[in-house]
């Protein structure tokens, strides 16, 4: 039986509900609770459809069932719950999948991109915090403590940042993830400098993130690997010096030794494939880095010749969230593309409504086009 007092209160919204690997979205009207301390309710005005959603939906990472999906996504507060003192109705907010607790070890270490316990993380919140519901009060998750896809989100208050309200809505969404991911992954985990040689392999919503910010730090050559035509010319557009066809591997690796002159000094991997990981080892020239941001299915393992690698005095670097103190971070990307630093508008294939979500996770298993977004124009959303 519902909860008829809660749902008083409650409001109602539509999301797409995971309810299995293999399975299509659920498309569902469920109901939303109020926020509860520290916590606030946002209107969704856009959603990016993420791979690491796909990962999800196709059963390569475990997870579990009757949770909204989507961690990539932005909205407008629009009610406050006790004791949130930063943040204000009316704000544009980017929410972000690691909401860091600021008190777990990492968090002291100043790398909250680990956090061991994001606050409103986890994709079922224990009962007292569970806040959405289907008709006959059984509680649905959400997926990272955000589930983006979705009309009406509640989240904890650490996991909306607040931007620059001239952010365009659609982009707001990929600093949720792709593009902090791959920015982050450029600036903070590998450190690019200028002047440096830089090969992104894949170019999706993350890998053209990871160009347009060499790019942007002065990176020369900045070479783009992917197998999609269309991918190639997008990076081209965004400042690449050189993209390549990565199906033909002899002639691409053979290509990347002769443009950065024995090997990169920074070799990004942003699609999660074992054999482009080991395809990135190689490419990086002796005491150069490889910095991997593409995951892979969870039992997958990737081989390294070890005595190759020890010699060389290569550098392999693990990429979570792009390192990014997501407060800090955010903003001053959302800056970047005001300010016309980075032109991460470019990332976005089109706009789709919420009951599209299928077709654009198939449009990714083709490999076709950058980011779909999902708008949610009943909200407000503008690009
Ligand atoms: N490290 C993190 O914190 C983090 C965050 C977000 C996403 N990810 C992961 O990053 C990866 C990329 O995410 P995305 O959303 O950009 O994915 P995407 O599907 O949009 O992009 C992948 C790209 O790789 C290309 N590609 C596929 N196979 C290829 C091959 N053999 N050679 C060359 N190019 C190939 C595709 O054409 C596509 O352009 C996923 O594994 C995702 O789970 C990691
Ligand atoms: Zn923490
Ligand atoms: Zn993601």
């Amino acid at each position: 039986m519902p909860d008829t007092r809660l749902m008083s209160a409650a409001i109602e919204m539509t999301a797409a509900v995971f309810i299995g690997p293999g399975r299509p979205l659920s498309i569902e009207r469920l109901w939303l609770d109020p926020p509860g301390v520290g916590e606030i309710r946002v209107r969704m005005v856009a959603s990016g459809v993420c791979h690491s959603d796909l990962h999800v939906v196709d059963g390569d990472w475990a997870r579990p069932t009757d949770v909204v999906l989507g961690h990539e996504g932005a909205g407008i507060v629009e009610s406050l719950g006790a004791d949130v003192t930063d943040i204000a109705i009316g704000d544009l907010v980017v929410l972000v999948w690691t909401a860091p607790c600021g008190t777990c070890r990492p968090c002291r270490r100043g790398e909250v991109w680990l956090c061991a316990t994001p606050r409103g993380g986890g994709h079922r919140r224990d009962a007292a915090q569970v806040r959405v519901h289907r008709a006959d009060g059984s509680p649905v998750g959400v997926y990272s403590g955000v589930g983006t896809h979705a009309t009406y989100q509640v989240v904890d208050a650490a996991a909306a940042i607040p931007v620059d309200p001239r952010t365009p809505h659609d982009v707001a969404a990929l600093l949720g993830c792709a593009a902090t991911t791959g920015i982050g992954a450029v600036r903070n985990t590998a450190g690019v400098r200028p002047g440096e040689s830089v090969v992104v392999i894949g170019l999706g919503g993350v890998g053209l993130s990871a160009v347009m910010a060499a790019v942007a730090a002065g990176a020369d050559p900045v070479v783009a690997v992917d197998t999609q035509p269309e991918k190639l010319k997008l990076a081209r557009q965004v400042g690449a010096t050189h993209a390549l066809d990565g199906a033909d591997r002899p002639t691409s690796q053979r290509e990347v030794i002769r443009l950065t002159d024995g090997g990169a000094d920074h070799v990004l991997e942003c699609i999660g494939l074992t054999a482009t990981v080991e395809l990135a080892i190689e490419l990086a020239r002796p005491g150069g880095t490889i910095t991997l941001v593409g995951m892979t299915g969870q039992a997958e393992r990737a081989r390294v010749n070890v005595y190759r690698f020890v010699e060389d005095g290569k550098r392999l670097l693990g990429s979570n969230y792009g390192s990014v103190v997501p407060t800090n971070d955010i903003p001053r990307i959302a800056g970047d593309v005001v300010d016309g630093r980075l032109p991460l508008g470019r990332l976005v294939t089109g706009h789709i409504a919420l009951k599209g979500i299928d077709e654009a996770l198939d449009a990714m298993r083709r490999r076709d086009g950058a980011r779909r977004v999902i708008t949610f124009p009943g909200n407000g959303a503008r690009g």
